[in-house]
């Protein structure tokens, strides 16, 4: 599974970059308003810093705009993948995207019938909502399986992000049922590197270090 990062600001983009541990990543214009910068700059910024599939939402509403709006992020970079949330126009938009070969990430989904209409229209990437349905008392990660499993008898090339990650767990939960690819937040990737047990284990270790460099500048 590749892990993507789901952030718009940029220090968090570069230090998890540095890590060598994300492949792509995904905003959206929530997480861009937190930013409070120029979107298309951002942008730009971000897929500079990542090389891998940087998602950047369209906001229009009817298909003629979304595609034209597509087709501005698109040119931002090669990189850029156009998510879309999935509605009527939504979905005929990202059939004409597709036949232009113009990458589109179908996000807000909540059901396996939403993501078989995405993988229909030509979807690169479908983003089932995990955290905002475990919210609702639904099992995300159900979904995602279903997903994964259906995808998969059908021979669909269409990836599953698994996103709106709230913690670890939703990570290994995903990989376990077969995501494509964990966008998850920044916290959660921090989150995911620590372990007591490790703490300890470097501070046990450095002091063994310590007494051994005593022991051995004495002889
Ligand atoms: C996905 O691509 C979205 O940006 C994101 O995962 C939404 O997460 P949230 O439900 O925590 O807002």
């Amino acid at each position: 599974m590749e892990l993507f990062i789901d952030t718009a600001n940029i220090e968090e983009i570069k230090e998890a970059n540095s890590l060598g541990i994300i492949s792509g990543v995904t905003t959206n214009p929530s997480l861009c308003q937190k930013e409070g910068r120029d979107f298309k700059a951002s942008i730009k910024e971000i897929c500079g810093i990542v090389s891998g599939p940087v998602s950047a939402e369209a906001v229009s509403m009817k298909c003629d705009e979304i595609v034209k709006e597509a087709e501005v992020l698109a040119k931002i970079a090669p990189n850029v993948v156009v998510k879309i949330p999935i509605f009527e126009d939504g979905l005929a938009a990202t059939s004409k995207l597709a036949k232009k070969g113009i990458k589109v990430n179908m996000t807000l989904i909540f059901s396996t019938n939403q993501a078989i209409l995405a993988a229909k229209a030509g979807a690169a990437f479908v983003s089932p909502f995990v955290g905002r349905l475990d919210d609702i008392g639904q099992d995300g990660v159900d979904l995602v399986a279903d997903i994964v499993s259906i995808y998969k008898d059908y021979g669909i090339n269409t990836k599953v992000i698994s996103a709106s990650i709230r913690n670890p767990m939703h990570v290994t939960a995903s990989a376990r049922v077969g995501a494509d690819i964990a966008t998850v937040p920044f916290n959660v990737l921090k989150a995911m590197v620590k372990h007591p047990l490790t703490d300890i284990g470097i501070e046990k270790f450095l002091s063994d270090w310590q007494v051994l460099q005593t022991v051995t500048s004495k002889n």
